[in-house]
């Protein structure tokens, strides 16, 4: 049984005030929602504050990307040793690093195999282009990005991977993929590389999420999918309500 798996990605929202008071609203709430594994991950100057308030209140806590280097000079990067001691776990390769920071499937590896070093629990970001899904290469590029950023981690940390499959097309337009597209990427395509790469029975355990205007409307139906475990969230993260029902939505 894998256990559902929701997380905010508030990506460049939140100072550290909105940070408490976006809180405030979420933990009475969301510590106690049994069942689903639940994380927020504000951005980094935010992050310790945040550590103290979600301590002890069954709510995880997650950085937005890191470097591989565990020190060093390199100016402007986060350690994940540095991460590591505020949260458990990290988002990786996400479409807008990829896109606007030169993120690449070797750096998603690079930093991956960092995790694992770092004992953090990371959130793998894949998915295709606008251009890609209209030329029909969905399968190709989602299978290609899992293979090369999943390479190379032990039998056992592969469990402990969560897998984000977001469709570029789908985040931040409030156009969705329907859930039985998603569902026939998750089923058809990344759990059978993951089958490949590390054998059925770590493939059946680890959670594969949909990102991409998931809102508290359509959220129970891609979680009423086989291979959908939960979903990683950009905007409605930042609304109280709809995080909190989009969380319940995954309860199973
Ligand atoms: P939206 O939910 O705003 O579409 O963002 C999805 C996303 O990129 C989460 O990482």
């Amino acid at each position: 049984m894998r256990i559902p798996f929701v997380a905010g990605n508030w990506k460049m929202n939140k100072t550290i005030a909105e940070t408490r008071d976006l809180l405030s609203a979420l933990l009475p709430t969301l510590s106690g929602i049994d069942g689903v594994e639940r994380v927020v991950c504000p951005p980094y100057p935010a992050l310790m504050t945040a550590s103290e308030l979600v301590a002890g209140r069954g709510v995880g806590l997650g950085a937005q990307d890191m470097h591989w280097e565990e020190k060093g000079a390199f100016t402007g990067e986060v350690a994940p040793g540095m991460v590591g001691e505020l949260c458990g776990y990290v988002i990786l390769g996400h479409s807008e690093r990829r896109a606007y920071f030169g993120e690449t499937d070797e750096t998603v590896n690079k930093k991956l195999l960092a995790a694992q070093k770092a004992g953090l629990t990371p959130i793998v970001c894949i998915g295709e282009t606008l251009a890609q899904y209209e030329a029909g290469e969905t399968a190709k590029v989602v299978s290609s990005q899992t293979r090369l950023g999943l390479q190379g981690v032990s039998a056992e940390f592969a469990p402990t991977i969560v897998v984000a499959y977001e469709p570029v097309w789908a985040i931040g337009t409030g156009k969705a993929s329907s859930a039985e597209n998603a569902q026939g990427v998750h089923g058809g395509v990344i759990r059978p590389v993951l089958k490949e790469l590390f054998g059925a029975e770590t493939a059946q355990s680890i959670r594969i999420l949909y990102g991409g205007s998931v809102t508290a409307a359509n959220a129970a139906e891609f979680f009423s999918q086989p291979d959908i475990d939960g979903a990683l969230v950009g905007g409605a993260s930042l609304k109280p309500e709809d995080f909190i029902s989009i969380v319940r939505a995954a309860q199973k």
